[in-house]
């Protein structure tokens, strides 16, 4: 089959209602084929740079050669075991992460997707405080399961039904866009006192949890101020009510340090961590301290699915964390960080369009606006320099509450000349577009 005939094929086949963009939809994208580093080929044998990371579970790099062979050597070993029992990759990796994180985080469950690890988060933190409700960020995203999806209001769509009982949305506090005029460095604080005043309202002392991504990612990119969640560990704390951080997209390194919260200064009650975790294969885990694994137990606890803990998954796993370690990965991503940044602030200075550049390690974004006074978002035009670079041979994504962020995770094996190509892209996207 040639690549036109790959794609209608898909078209006839594939739900239609999946992740595929939009804009590739409507356009015919490339049908991909193979993958190296930080560079994928379709299948008319073009080459794009991938400051996507895949669906960011590639940052390590397509194809990581130590994550590769592992998985060779594992897959004539023991591809999967009854979950009923422990298997040897899934318990040296579950010593290996807790290596990687501070006391008291040590106990984990390993489970498949981000999203899945969310909910493990939140029926622990319920079985574990005896209460029942869960607060998340209006711009949040923690996946598509349902009780994920339903907590993730930046994915929020009409007619999908009564969402689930006992969530709770509170204010993002979005620096650029923040509807509270303050020069203070604590420009966030009314935000949180009203979200603790609704709250405590909403929930009359029902309050388990609240979930964050410490930068929240898919609702565009947006750095919380490590001030703001020390504050809202302490509001938690008084209230009996747990912490609960989702580092799907920070966590392992990518954002030049080991995890988020190590950069915030806050210790989270529950971590939970997926994408580029498995290098590119599917593994998620959720990580919590001794006493709150016991009080779940206690609590009447039941989790658990076919590929839980599958040995396959957990070897993947086990050999990240030894790339991530051993070959100093968020040393690479901080470089990375802050040579692209350096590049994109470049670009702000010559093109009024980009009204800002944010983000940390190789989670990075722009945001585009048609006046920096009025911040009118410029998402057709975001739409357009996506399709531009994807004819030129970059790939990113376009996010945020208004369409109009460009998102960039490049991965963890970019060099600089790659970062200065992709710019370059962008740079002739956005001559063609202002
Ligand atoms: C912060 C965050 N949490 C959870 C998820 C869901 O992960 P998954 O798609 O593996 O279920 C995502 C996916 O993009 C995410 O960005």
């Amino acid at each position: 089959m040639d690549s036109q005939q790959l794609r209608q094929t898909g078209e006839d086949y594939l739900i239609r209602s999946s992740l595929l963009s939009d804009v590739v939809a409507a356009s015919g994208g490339p049908v991909f084929v193979r993958a190296e580093g930080s560079e994928v080929w379709d299948r008319d044998g073009n080459a794009y740079l991938d400051f996507n990371s895949g669906q960011m579970c590639s940052w390590l790099g397509h194809n990581n050669p130590r994550v590769t062979a592992a998985v060779q050597k594992g897959l004539s070993q023991l591809t999967h075991a009854s979950s009923v029992y422990y298997n040897e990759p899934q318990v040296l990796l579950a010593k290996k992460l807790a290596e990687t994180l501070d006391a008291p985080l040590r106990r984990t469950l390993f489970i498949q997707s981000g999203a899945d690890s969310n909910e493990a988060a939140i029926l622990f933190a319920r079985r574990a405080t005896g209460k029942n409700a869960i607060a998340a960020l209006h711009l949040s995203f923690h996946g598509y399961s349902d009780v994920s999806r339903a907590m993730s209001y930046i994915a929020a769509a009409p007619n999908h039904g009564p969402t689930i009982p006992d969530l709770y949305a509170i204010p993002a506090p979005y620096a650029y866009r923040s509807p509270i005029e303050s020069e203070s460095d604590e420009w966030w604080a009314p935000l949180l006192d009203i979200s603790f005043q609704i709250l405590d309202r909403q929930c009359a002392g029902n309050l388990a949890a609240v979930i964050v991504e410490p930068v929240i990612s898919a609702g565009g990119v947006i750095e919380l101020p490590g001030g703001y969640v020390r504050a809202l560990k302490e509001r938690l704390e008084e209230r009996g009510a747990l912490l609960i951080f989702d580092e799907a997209q920070t966590g392992l390194g990518k954002l030049g340090e080991m995890y988020a919260y190590q950069q915030l200064g806050v210790m989270p009650d529950i971590i939970t961590v997926s994408k580029h975790f498995g290098g590119g294969l599917a593994i998620s885990a959720m990580v919590t301290t001794d006493e709150i694994e016991q009080k779940a137990l206690e609590g009447g606890l039941s989790f658990g699915h076919s590929h839980s803990s599958d040995p396959i998954g957990c070897t993947a796993g086990l050999a990240s964390l030894e790339e991530i370690m051993e070959a100093d990965v968020p040393a690479k991503a901080a470089a990375i960080g802050t040579y692209w940044q350096a590049r994109m602030r470049d670009l702000q200075q010559r093109f009024p369009m980009i009204g800002d550049v944010r983000g940390r390690g190789c989670l990075q974004g722009i945001e585009l606006v048609r006046d920096r006074n009025t911040k009118e978002p410029a998402n057709t035009e975001a739409d357009e320099i996506f399709r531009l670079c994807l004819k030129e041979g970059l790939l990113f994504s376009v996010r945020g509450a208004h369409g109009n962020v460009v998102r960039f995770v490049p991965p963890a094996t970019t060099t600089e000349q790659q970062i200065d190509q992709a710019s370059d892209i962008l740079e002739r996207a956005l001559s063609q577009v202002s």
